[in-house]
């Protein structure tokens, strides 16, 4: 059986810093895999390297069974990162940024078009889609970078936990838990969380 993401005894050091001690967990398809660990726990670097953006010191990672160090290209074509300290184009509408960034995973015009409804039914920003991003509350720039991550329908999805779910048990907030369920029936999303 292939494993959305297995993880196998990963270590990452940087310099004398040892960030990762030999990871290992394995996540299903279709499951939504929490990372809780206090600062500095290797969770950041741990999704780094998953996500092909950095290399691991020793042991492996797949995604959909292609290793994340000999088959970065596949892996990326399987999935969306959504770094911490994302940011959308702020004199953009939500809909113009939706735009710009499909360009990036599809040069077909219909199929861009149909990424780009998607992404803005995964928002629910409704009209709200038509103002400037800078005129967004912190969550709705949430939801817009979401819907980005999600809107080529990546099979397996890393992210850090939004803010807000940390005062709340995990993943109780009502709109991420209704879009990531709704997205983990076609894919796996992994996500991390820290310490309350
Ligand atoms: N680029 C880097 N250079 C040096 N040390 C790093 C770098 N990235 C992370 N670290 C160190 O690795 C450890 C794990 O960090 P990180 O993965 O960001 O933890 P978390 O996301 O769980 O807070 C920390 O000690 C951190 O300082
Ligand atoms: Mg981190």
């Amino acid at each position: 059986m292939v494993y959305a993401v297995e993880v196998d005894n990963l270590v990452k050091r940087f310099g004398e810093i040892l960030a990762l001690d030999g990871l290992t967990f394995k996540v299903d398809e279709g499951k939504i895999y929490g990372l809780i660990g206090p600062n500095g726990a290797g969770k950041t670097t741990s999704l780094r390297i998953m996500s092909t953006l950095i290399l691991p010191t020793a042991g492996s990672a797949t995604v959909f069974g292609r290793d994340v160090v000999h088959k970065a290209s596949e892996v990326r074509r399987l999935i969306s990162y959504l770094p911490e300290e994302a940011g959308a184009y702020k004199n953009l509408s939500g809909y113009e940024y939706l735009q710009f960034m499909g360009k990036f995973n599809s040069d077909d015009e219909d199929d861009l078009k149909a990424m780009v409804e998607d992404a803005a039914a995964i928002s629910g920003l409704g009209e709200r889609l038509r103002d400037r991003v800078k005129t967004y509350s912190k969550g709705m720039k949430r939801r817009l970078l979401v819907a980005r991550a999600l809107m080529h329908k990546p099979n397996c999805s890393f992210r850090r936990a939004d803010q807000r779910l940390r005062r709340f048990a995990f993943l109780s907030c009502s709109w991420h838990n209704q879009t990531v369920r709704g997205e983990t029936r076609r894919h796996c999303a992994a996500f991390q969380s820290q310490h309350a």
